[in-house]
């Protein structure tokens, strides 16, 4: 495949900041991708530039993908890493050439007859499949507006807590959701007064207890006879400070997170404590406290997902290194953690041989593109977390899933 144009602009994300949206052109055909940004990001993430010194690499970048007629996308990205010369693509940026590789798999895809799911498939060689969404439904460290130090309203410290319908439809799963937040917002406006949204379009409940978020989900899941899971991305690096986990008004060591978790996940009738029976805790420790991450997923890993997001950052070393240490089961993978499709699917079949549970997401700053749904399905990945619904950005993930959900034939 030879490409035969590319166009790169600046749009805003789903919090008014800058970002890239690129096209791209082959045999007539066009398409566009666009990349998200974090807010709460790795410190092994692939590094990204500012748009506008993007946008003056373009032209020279173009020059160079014009001379090559491409099979495969493997060998698309790959040239893109050569060009770049870097480990950390902090050269041409993480973010466009995640706009470009974006772009090549759609086009590819396009031009083969397939469906980009179907393209991913067959590339990573996993049978597809339809994801659990992990709805992020109410919200709290960085990911809350005006967070600052100056900032004095109370926030609970965990990052995200989620609603898990254990469906493989799609469609059941937004509906069920959707009824959900009905619920709670009245809920959150009974016993708080207002109801704000996170960056991810998840309500924030104004309070310092981490507990408190995972309280009013089981009262309202409860008052509908809802039976679906909950989980947490607990995004532990955001309060750990001076070898100390700050939990709003707690202080405690590894130790004594671990304690907390053993609480918050204990099952009701042990009479031990709150038994929230958690599905999945995300970053529950520090990306530096690897010792916390193996002690959790010892004693808590056969029931739970212990996933590694800015532990792991989608990143083969990384994932070989949480492997050997035994610090997760489960993984999330992210395109821009790591800068172009193939090393994002080589991440999570590496992952996957080694029978850990993938979960694809989105990031805190999000655009309207729904490439990671067709991710998700091509890899076989057992959970996409999308954020809330609420906010049309993420939306649209979960409404592309439904679309491939239309079309299934198995
Ligand atoms: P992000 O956080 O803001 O870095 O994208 C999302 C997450 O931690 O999963
Ligand atoms: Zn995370």
């Amino acid at each position: 495949m030879k490409i035969e144009d590319i166009k790169l602009r600046i749009i805003a994300d789903s919090k008014g900041k800058d970002t890239l949206e690129a096209e791209m052109e082959s045999g007539g055909i066009r398409v566009v991708a666009s990349v998200p940004a974090g807010e709460s990001t790795g410190k092994n993430e692939a590094k990204v530039i500012a748009p506008r010194a993007a946008l003056e690499k373009v032209s020279w970048l173009t020059t160079q993908l014009k001379d090559h007629d491409f099979a495969e996308l493997s060998q698309f990205d790959g040239l893109l890493n050569t060009l770049d010369g870097t480990l950390d693509k902090s050269n041409l940026g993480a973010n466009l050439i995640l706009s470009l590789s974006l772009c090549f798999t759609k086009l590819l895809a396009n031009i083969s007859g397939l469906q980009t799911w179907e393209l991913i498939s067959r590339i990573s060689g996993q049978k597809p499949s339809l994801p659990l969404c992990l709805f992020n439904v109410i919200e709290g460290g960085v990911h809350i507006p005006h967070h600052s130090v100056q900032d004095s309203a109370p926030n609970l410290p965990f990052q995200e807590y989620w609603f898990i319908p254990q469906t493989h439809s799609p469609r059941e799963a937004l509906d069920r959701c959707l009824a959900l937040l009905k619920v709670l917002e009245k809920k959150i406006a009974a016993e708080y007064g207002k109801v704000q949204m996170g960056a991810e379009g998840g309500f924030t409940v104004p309070s310092k207890n981490a507990e408190d978020g995972l309280k009013i989900l089981k009262e309202v899941m409860e008052e509908l006879g809802e039976e679906a899971n909950l989980g947490l991305d607990v995004a532990a690096s955001t309060f750990f400070k001076d070898g100390k986990y700050i939990l709003g008004e707690k202080v405690m060591d590894a130790n004594g997170l671990l304690s907390y978790y053993r609480l918050l996940t204990t099952n009701p009738s042990t009479a031990l404590g709150a038994g929230y029976q958690l599905f999945s805790i995300e970053d529950p420790f520090a990306e530096t406290d690897w010792t916390g991450f193996t002690n959790i997923t010892k004693e808590l890993g056969s029931n739970i997902w212990i996933v590694g997001d800015d532990l792991t950052t989608t990143n083969p070393a990384m994932i070989k290194k949480a492997k050997e240490l035994n610090a997760v089961n489960s993984v999330i993978i992210k395109t821009t953690q790591i800068g172009t499709v193939s090393e994002t699917i080589q991440a999570a079949n590496l992952a996957k041989n080694y029978g850990w549970k993938i979960i694809v997401a989105n990031r805190g700053e999000e655009t309207m593109d729904n490439f990671i749904a067709d991710l998700a399905v091509g890899i076989g990945a057992d959970g996409l977390k999308s954020g809330c619904p609420l906010q049309k950005e993420r939306l649209v993930k979960y409404e592309r899933l439904i679309e491939i959900e239309g079309t299934w034939q198995n």
